[in-house]
């Protein structure tokens, strides 16, 4: 009996152990009042000092069925899953793409680096404006850890729906990320601009030579470049994961669906076709921003671009969020009137902590408009407007704008603002650590008592023979 309840203590202390990895590897999954939460790893990425990771991760882990999700957010861990500051990996971008693929391909591998579709593969758009670019559902950068992304009730982005997906098709998600190893590096602004000189390109990911006037950019830091790093600095090779998390509900007649536009301050129109409206812009993500000490008039350093943008069809503002670079100072949305619509400013690190890195972005004020107090009509012509710091030069930064449009006003005035729903998250996520912990605890404690039984009868077993 004594060696027995030591042996079914080890065992419990195993199963414990076991339970802990479980909970802190893949996925996990919890539900509170409806809203689930899942927790998935990318798969796995190398980088080494100077490297540059640009993946295309096809069929990702995402929750399935007809659901609404509520937000996406995402952070760079390593193998002991540890966040991983942005001054070791910088995190260029992210975005998450929907698409419909034939069912028979459905189990295929998600490891594939890809960067043309298969002729099968469908890529569900987002509500446009751009033509080609920027067709994701969800997508950040640096400032992933500290934008909030929630999607105020009663609206929600609607994906699964079996009645849109086309007979013998299935829905899928393409994560496709651009992280940079700045370790070790000479010049880590530069390797984050991605300024062709560091990389040594001359040529771009198809081998087309870049002119003399493409100084940075992403055609400079592609898939397996790599940026001058300092002479003699030794790091070793370490794996990374993009650790992201899906809150969700299921689809029911009560939220409604918000469309998404991603608007771009380089987008020009490409011609006066109203009825390619909706793909009628030319976007080209990135621009490039000359120190104003080499411009002769300058406005105290700071750089202002803008286009003018319609929409096709309004609706209500639920939600804004910008995305800059560093050296971003804001960018504001305005209507055909000059009202403003929303206006996102960058949030800087101070420190050197994951979420508090010196010099980058790590978060983006987010919009979360008076339900019905912002409305933006059919065809309205709204302006973008992005401001920069050009106290230096900035090559490849990018004034892109998230924005969630709903087409009938919500029914109940009271939708959670911007700040109720941070405290809404904070009680959430305490609960569910209690969950976790207790149903832990409960499942050892039955499996100590299931083992028990067990020992003592094979002590009784022992003692008959
Ligand atoms: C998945 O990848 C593994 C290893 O690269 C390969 O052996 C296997 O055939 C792949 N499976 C599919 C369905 O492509
Ligand atoms: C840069 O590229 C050129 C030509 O591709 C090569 O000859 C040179 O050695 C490279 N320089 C460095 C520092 O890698
Ligand atoms: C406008 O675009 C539509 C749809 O692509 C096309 O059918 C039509 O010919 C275009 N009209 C002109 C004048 O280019
Ligand atoms: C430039 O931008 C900064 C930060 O937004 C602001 O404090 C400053 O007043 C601006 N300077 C001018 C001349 O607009
Ligand atoms: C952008 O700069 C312009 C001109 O300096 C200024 O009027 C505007 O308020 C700035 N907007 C933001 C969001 O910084
Ligand atoms: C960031 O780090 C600085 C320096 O340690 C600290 O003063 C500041 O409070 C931190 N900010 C946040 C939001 O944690």
């Amino acid at each position: 009996m004594e060696m027995c309840s030591d042996c079914c203590l080890l065992f419990s202390l195993i199963m414990l152990l076991l339970l802990t990895r479980v909970h802190t590897s893949q996925v996990h999954l919890s539900n509170e009042n409806g809203l689930k939460t899942a927790v998935f790893l990318s798969p796995k990425f190398e980088l080494e000092p100077g490297s540059v990771a640009e993946k295309f991760f096809h069929n990702i882990d995402f929750p399935r069925g007809h659901i609404a999700v509520k937000s996406f957010d995402a952070e760079v861990v390593d193998e002991a899953g540890n966040p991983v500051p942005l001054h070791e990996t910088y995190l260029h971008h992210w975005i998450a793409m929907r698409y419909y693929q034939p069912k028979a391909v459905g189990n295929s591998n998600s490891s594939s680096n890809q960067r043309s579709e298969k002729s099968d593969y469908v890529v569900i758009k987002n509500n446009g404006i751009c033509d080609d670019h920027l067709p994701q559902y969800f997508g950040l950068g640096s400032e992933t850890r500290k934008t909030v992304t929630f999607v105020p009730d009663p609206y929600g982005i609607e994906v699964g729906n079996p009645r849109e997906i086309p007979a013998g098709y299935e829905e899928g998600w393409i994560l496709n990320l651009h992280a940079i190893d700045t370790r070790g590096a000479k010049d880590k602004l530069g390797c984050t601009e991605c300024r062709c000189d560091l990389y040594n390109v001359t040529r771009d990911e198809e081998g087309n030579a870049l002119g003399p006037d493409y100084v940075g950019g992403m055609r400079c830091c592609f898939d397996g470049t790599k940026c001058r790093i300092k002479e003699g600095f030794k790091s070793v090779k370490r794996s990374l994961f993009m650790k992201y998390t899906v809150k969700y509900v299921d689809w029911d007649n009560s939220i409604l669906p918000a469309k998404i536009y991603v608007l771009d301050v380089t987008a020009g129109w490409k011609g006066s076709n109203r009825s390619q409206e909706l793909s009628g812009y030319n976007c080209q993500v990135e621009y490039q921003i000359d120190s104003c000490s080499t411009t002769a008039a300058h406005d105290g350093c700071n750089h202002t671009k803008s286009a003018s943008i319609a929409l096709p069809t309004g609706g209500e503002v639920i939600y804004g969020v910008a995305h800059q670079h560093t050296g971003g100072l804001g960018s504001t949305l305005y209507g055909e009137d000059g009202r403003v619509i929303c206006s996102s400013v960058p949030i800087y690190g101070g420190g050197m902590e994951p979420g508090n890195e010196t010099g980058y972005i790590v978060g983006m004020s987010a919009c979360y408009p008076q339900p019905g107090s912002i409305k933006i009509s059919n065809g309205e012509s709204l302006t973008l407007v992005s401001n920069y710091s050009n106290a230096q030069m900035h090559t490849g930064v990018m004034g892109l704008f998230y924005l969630l449009v709903a087409d009938q006003p919500a029914q109940s005035p009271n939708s959670a603002p911007y700040g109720s729903v941070n405290k809404h998250k904070e009680t959430r996520l305490s609960y569910y650590v209690w969950v976790a912990i207790l149903f832990q605890a409960a499942v050892v404690v039955a499996l100590v008592i299931t083992h028990q039984r067990r020992c003592r009868k094979a002590g009784y077993e022992s003692i008959a023979t």
